[in-house]
């Protein structure tokens, strides 16, 4: 990385005003719906799971290990087809899209006829997810200005996690009606708010920019930031957008670097074992000797301090910077899952008196670390680092990676455990947290408060992809 190279608008932008921050914050809050049902509609599931039987008789556990996971194959193909398009079409139709459709899938399923209808609304809304989870920060990020950036685009993590949580209670308080339609129709309020509230919103100015229409650029850049900085964005932007985009640039040499750490950010979120918590933990907790309703109230904890944590760290973010919580978020989800490791290896896989207690301490902490850290980090990195013109595409690629990661360690935990037993199977994410410390240590840049365009220049990119290899690739 280029840590000598400076421009004219490195360091500090300008404290936004109370008009602009309006703006930006409305447009952040309504895209932001997306997360919230990105979280909501991953953890929904295994409350209706529940009660989908009586309605369906005669499921198989793998008719429901597939209504489970095949939203993560939605999700993978949703990643896939939305950077491709939001490069193409523009970032707000993207949105427009991704609420479109989630009002489709959620109420399909909450009125499905037959199970493989259901599956069919699960793909729906896993394409959905998928789309939500690139675009929205994506459009954050690019509405933001500097300053706030990091805050603001973790309003997508902090919806995720609220989304989980809502998902968490939603299912707790209809469990005695068993009504499984409603806690999956009920997110159509989400996706109809998005909808609606994206209507009133403008299009992203650095994609405006990337296609020559830059009065429209200027005129969305009036509401979102302060005058003096208009033109200099503009024409940097401009600069930054003269070739024309391709897919195959994402896979060009000179952005290897760039692409890896991304990919790498992504497949670390999730081999870390994060997942295995959110979707396993009451099982786990209970299969371990809690009670049933000990081992639920600590998800619910669990999923409140997801929450919390990751207010503290958009408060943080955008003042430490985005490698000390990634830094100090990795190293203490290492020595929590030590820990639960530990209680399983002395407790011989049962968990009674004190050691229970050790185990859920160690997944409070486990689930705070990731929250301050690797949770919003890497969805706020992946908005940062490329270049404007493959932004949307190369998003696409971190996100599949993560979503493709999920589905290899949510299919494979319950083999893991067997394989290992519960003790291996926490010593091994505290091993790989320990790996993914160094490799951030290494790798990953401070991106605080500077521009998209200086965060480019940076990382040499306009080098790599305007110069030589950018016109052997577009020739
Ligand atoms: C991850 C999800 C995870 C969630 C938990 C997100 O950043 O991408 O896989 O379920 O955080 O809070």
């Amino acid at each position: 990385m280029n840590s000598t190279h400076t421009t004219t608008t490195a360091g500090p932008s300008p404290a936004p005003s109370a008009t602009i921050h309006r703006h930006v914050l409305f447009g952040a809050a309504i895209t932001a719906l997306g997360g919230l049902l990105f979280g909501y509609d991953t953890g929904v599931i295994s409350g209706a799971l529940l009660f989908i039987g009586r309605d369906f008789p005669g499921l198989t556990s793998f008719d429901k290990e597939l209504l489970t996971s095949i939203l993560l194959i939605g999700a993978l193909i949703g990643a896939l087809a939305a950077g491709r398009i939001a490069d193409r079409v523009g970032r707000r139709p993207t949105v427009l899209g991704t609420a479109a459709l989630f009002v489709v899938g959620v109420l399909l399923a909450a009125f499905s006829p037959t199970y493989w209808v259901l599956v069919g609304a699960r793909v729906i809304i896993g394409i959905a997810v998928g789309s939500a989870s690139m675009v929205v920060p994506l459009y954050i990020g690019e509405i933001a200005p500097p300053r706030i950036r990091g805050a603001l685009v973790s309003f997508n993590q902090l919806a995720i996690t609220t989304g989980i949580l809502a998902s968490y209670l939603v299912d707790y308080r209809l469990a005695s009606s068993e009504n499984w339609r409603l806690m999956f129709g009920l997110a159509a309020i989400p996706a109809i708010l998005m909808f609606i509230g994206m209507l009133f919103q403008h299009e992203s100015p650095h994609w405006l920019v990337a296609q020559g229409r830059e009065d429209e650029a200027r005129r969305v850049l009036h509401s979102v930031r302060d005058q003096g900085a208009i033109e200099t964005e503009v024409a940097e932007l401009r600069e930054l957008s003269t070739h024309r985009s391709s897919v195959r640039e994402v896979f060009n040499p000179a952005l290897r670097h760039v692409m890896t750490i991304g990919v790498m950010l992504a497949v670390f979120q999730q081999i870390t074992g994060i997942n295995t918590i959110i979707y396993y933990a009451p099982t786990l907790l209970s299969s371990a000797g809690l009670g049933n309703s000990a081992a639920l109230l600590a998800n619910v904890v669990n999923g409140a301090v997801n929450v919390l944590l990751t207010i503290v760290a958009i408060r943080l973010l955008d003042r430490t910077g985005r490698r000390p919580l990634l830094l100090g978020g990795t190293a203490g989800m290492a020595v929590a899952m030590a820990l639960i490791g530990l209680t399983f290896a002395i407790g011989g896989g049962q968990l009674h008196g004190i050691a229970a207690y050790v185990a859920i301490a160690g997944l409070l902490i486990y689930t705070g670390s990731f929250a301050i850290g690797l949770g919003p980090v890497f969805w706020l990195l992946i908005s940062e680092i490329y270049p404007v013109k493959i932004r949307g595409q190369a998003m696409s690629v971190a996100t599949m990676a993560n979503w493709g990661a999920n589905f290899v360690v949510t299919v494979s935990f319950l083999t893991l455990l067997s394989a290992i037993g519960n003790a291996g199977t926490f010593f091994l994410f505290a091993g790989l947290s320990v790996v993914a410390l160094v490799y951030f240590q290494r790798q990953v840049p401070e991106t605080k408060n500077r521009s998209l365009q200086d965060i480019e220049r940076d990382l040499d990119l306009p080098a790599a992809v305007t110069g030589e290899a950018a016109r052997v690739i577009s020739s």
